[in-house]
């Protein structure tokens, strides 16, 4: 099967397949695992200091020498309210005590939200050559600072009117994520409610609407999306949680496990835990901060807050307090290594196209 098309010839890649990136599950070596199948590994670092960021690029390059996309979250830095803020807090510890859970709550004084801007000189100092972003976009300056390194950029639109916008603001590359996605939405427009547009819907529109190429996101745990998604117009496909359950994941053994034992119908949009919507399996926390019906102060603050919970909930093995971010086809999801995974969909498509 021929996989060179526009995106991988701009990527540098052999086979067009972006492992998606996913903040508290990819590890360096997923990354690396991904880019030296021939894939595009992408690393996540949003929300974290420059240090700390620098340390993941730096391991990550001494994994593979192929590229590797880093990515970011390009929300604005919020203000916080500090009642507001104890208000949460005080209904957090009624919960975990509810859960037999006990954590420490995040102590206000020393919060600090890292804004994408102060990871840019990272970025153009270890040379990364692919940035993908979610949760905003860049400003005009960082576009231009990083395009003139000859920085290749990734954007995320959840509708066609996200996908437009990213083309006329530059960039190069759109991923369109549909409904189905795990994780967070990546929409940036909010002018109109939640964009809920599954991706066999969201896809051939994009693609018509604007001329850069489109990767596919939401629902590829399997080579019949993966095909389909190319048949719909996409350059490629980028993969989320196929990989939750791999060796080099930093889910752990309860989250992996019930991921095969998730049905389709077991995933739901909530805000509860970081205040932006997200995918992932219904669980206690969801249902109880539902019932408090909270004003969802700006992202990243309730995320900060209900941090040290989800990993006070994940160091007791209880699923109920944490994030079990995972997309509507998480039951296809396997345990094996990533390398293993990747090309049992590379070689999957490769199958539905010669089937003998
Ligand atoms: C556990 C998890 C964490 C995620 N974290 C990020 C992230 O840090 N940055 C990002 O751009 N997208 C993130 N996403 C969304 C993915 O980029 C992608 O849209 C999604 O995984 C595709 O759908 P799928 O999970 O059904 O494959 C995350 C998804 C999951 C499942």
């Amino acid at each position: 099967m021929n996989w060179n098309n526009a995106l991988t010839q701009l990527l540098k890649i052999k086979y067009p397949f972006v492992q998606a990136p996913m903040l508290g599950i990819t590890t360096p070596e997923m990354v690396a695992a991904v880019s030296n199948e021939g894939g595009l590994g992408s690393l996540p670092i949003g929300l974290l200091s420059a240090e700390k960021a620098r340390e993941l690029i730096v391991k990550t390059k001494t994994l593979t020498d192929k590229p590797f996309a880093v990515n970011l979250f390009a929300h604005d830095i919020p203000t916080m309210d500090v009642p507001q803020t104890q208000a949460i807090q005080e209904q957090l510890v009624k919960i975990s005590e509810k859960y037999g859970v006990t954590y420490t709550p995040v102590d206000l004084n020393q919060v600090r939200h890292f804004s994408y801007k102060e990871q840019l000189d990272v970025l153009i100092e270890e040379q990364v050559p692919i940035v993908s972003f979610t949760f905003g976009v860049l400003d005009k300056p960082s576009i231009e600072r990083l395009h003139g390194q000859g920085i290749i950029l990734i954007g995320t639109a959840t509708s066609v009117r996200e996908a437009v916008y990213l083309e006329n603001i530059g960039i190069d590359i759109v991923t369109a994520q549909g409904i189905e996605a795990g994780g967070h939405r990546g929409t940036f427009l909010f002018d109109e409610p939640l964009p809920q547009v599954g991706l066999i819907s969201l896809l051939p529109q994009v693609v018509d609407a604007i001329r850069l190429p489109v990767l596919a996101a939401g629902g590829i745990t399997d080579p019949r999306p993966f095909k389909a998604s190319m048949i719909l117009g996409a350059q490629g496909v980028q993969v989320g949680t196929a990989f939750i359950g791999s060796d080099e994941s930093l889910a752990i053994a309860a989250y992996k496990e019930q991921l095969s034992k998730t049905q389709d119908t077991d995933t739901v949009l909530t805000r509860a835990f970081s205040g932006r919507w997200a995918r992932g399996i219904r669980n206690s926390f969801h249902d109880e901060v539902q019932q408090l019906a909270l004003d969802y102060p700006a992202y990243p603050i309730l995320n900060t807050l209900t941090g040290p919970l989800r990993i006070a909930s994940q160091k007791q093995r209880n699923t109920q307090l944490t994030t079990l971010w995972a997309g509507q086809s998480a039951s296809m999801a396997r345990q094996k290594s990533s390398a293993e995974i990747f090309r049992s969909l590379i070689e999957g498509v490769e199958k539905l196209e010669n089937p003998t």
